[in-house]
């Protein structure tokens, strides 16, 4: 592989802004550069020279880390855009049919080139992703994303009742086919494999049991579920689980919980659950698009961030209804403004980039562009539509520009996208 230089604004973070003027935490070259060498960065700064490399010239083009989305759901491509239900009729109605698809490999296949095609296109160079119950569905988002070079956490989906006999395994069954998971793709390349069991309605207390033997033998692995998403979902994780002393409890009593663990949603948690997250360093991840569309409730980042909870952003593909990052800020900020919260640009976009890599434990290997980071990068266009350019024209400052892109901006944005290095956008 040879050295690369890609020419561009380049722009990351160095630590979580402040506010909306905080430039300090911005590493920002109007004229910048990043050598690559080898899949890493290995140098960004101004342009000076080009020492006869070959140039990649973004120039007026904002070159970011690629961007990262921290919950969505590689079989749901189908099922984004399902008609008139919460989240327990969506499951029923429309996902565990669509979910039972992948009993057929060559269904997982299609739907793990349809996703990473999809994901790319809108600028996300890492997903941490949900597959169905099926071994074959797993296999298939590692074999795709490994094929593209991307730094990846997927996992095969633990359920073992509350869903059609057609996506049930068992607690042991669910064990072993996710260890014999990691023992062939953890580690591999750039793969980490999460344990997810589901959620505490389709996973039975046997079944998170071994879920969280799991996490106690494999430390490195992430994991992945679900928490308090929806009124009627956390009635029903009481009656199934009437030991706990809440929804968060049925996850903690079985070793759930922690620094490596990721819980979608989290908008309807007690204050002892807030403390409980908070203490074991879980984080909690923020799906706006998908709980505006499935009338969940509003993610209470103030709230929670005082409460001293890690947090992430996240697609949900499919309750939520768009891939891309941007449409996901833009919805964030929204749900956010309907409770007197504002998320300034800087800070939206250090979340999908460099914060989410800390959230998922990927803060050392990819979210900025500092030297010995894996070469991930996108480079969006401010004036990609003919409103962009328009609004383009008043715009005085870095942050307003960040908000405009989030605000008005989607896939046709994504100029180019690299994974360690190479081009993967536009198609080589
Ligand atoms: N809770 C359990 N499974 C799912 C899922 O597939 N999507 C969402 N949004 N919530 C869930
Ligand atoms: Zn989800």
């Amino acid at each position: 592989m040879s050295d690369r230089l890609i020419r561009g604004r380049t722009l990351s973070f160095r630590r979580r802004p402040e506010g909306p003027s905080d430039l300090g935490a911005l590493a920002y070259e109007e004229d910048g550069a990043l050598l690559i060498r080898e899949g890493r960065i290995v140098a960004s700064g101004p342009f000076d020279c080009a020492r006869g490399l070959p140039i990649d010239d973004h120039r007026g083009h904002l070159v970011l880390p690629g961007l990262i989305d921290a919950h969505l759901h590689m079989p749901q491509m189908r099922v984004m855009a399902s008609w008139g239900t919460e989240l327990l009729d969506w499951l029923s109605r429309y996902t565990f049919p669509e979910e039972a698809r992948c009993v057929d490999p060559a269904h997982a296949a299609r739907m793990a080139r349809a996703f990473f095609d999809s994901t790319l296109r809108n600028g996300t160079t890492t997903v941490a992703a949900f597959c169905t119950s099926h071994p074959a569905s797993a296999e298939a988002f590692f074999t795709e994303s490994a094929r593209r070079g991307l730094r990846v956490i997927g996992g095969k989906v633990m359920m073992d009742q509350g869903a059609p006999e057609a996506l049930l395994d068992t607690a042991d069954r669910a064990h072993d086919e996710t260890e014999a998971l990691i023992r062939r793709w953890h580690g591999v390349g750039r793969a980490e494999v999460g344990i997810t069991p589901r959620f505490a309605i389709t996973s039975s207390p046997a079944q998170l049991a071994a879920a969280g033997a799991l996490a106690a033998a494999h430390p490195s692995c992430p994991v992945q579920t679900h928490l308090s998403e929806n009124h009627a979902e956390v009635a029903l994780a009481a009656r199934l689980h009437p030991n706990a002393p809440d929804y968060f409890g049925i996850y903690e009593a079985h070793g759930l919980a922690g620094p490596r663990s990721l819980f979608g949603h989290c908008l309807h948690l007690t204050e002892r659950e807030r403390a409980a997250m908070a203490e074991t360093g879980s984080v909690a991840v923020f799906c706006p698009t998908s709980n505006l569309f499935l009338g969940s409730g509003l993610f209470d980042m103030a709230g929670l961030e005082a409460a001293g909870l890690r947090t992430a952003i996240a697609t949900d593909i499919g309750g939520g209804t768009s891939p891309s990052l941007l449409r996901t800020l833009a919805e964030a900020y929204k749900v956010l403004a309907l409770q007197g919260q504002r998320m300034d640009p800087l800070t939206a976009f250090w979340r999908a980039t460099r914060g989410n890599a800390e959230a998922l434990g990927l803060g050392n290997r990819i979210g900025s562009l500092e030297p010995g980071i894996e070469a991930d990068v996108v480079v969006l266009d401010p004036r990609a539509t003919p409103e962009m350019a328009l609004r383009h024209e008043t715009v005085e400052s870095l942050a307003e520009e960040l908000f405009l892109l989030q605000t008005l901006g989607d896939d046709r944005a994504v100029r180019a996208v690299y994974a360690a290095g190479e081009p993967l956008l536009p198609a080589p």
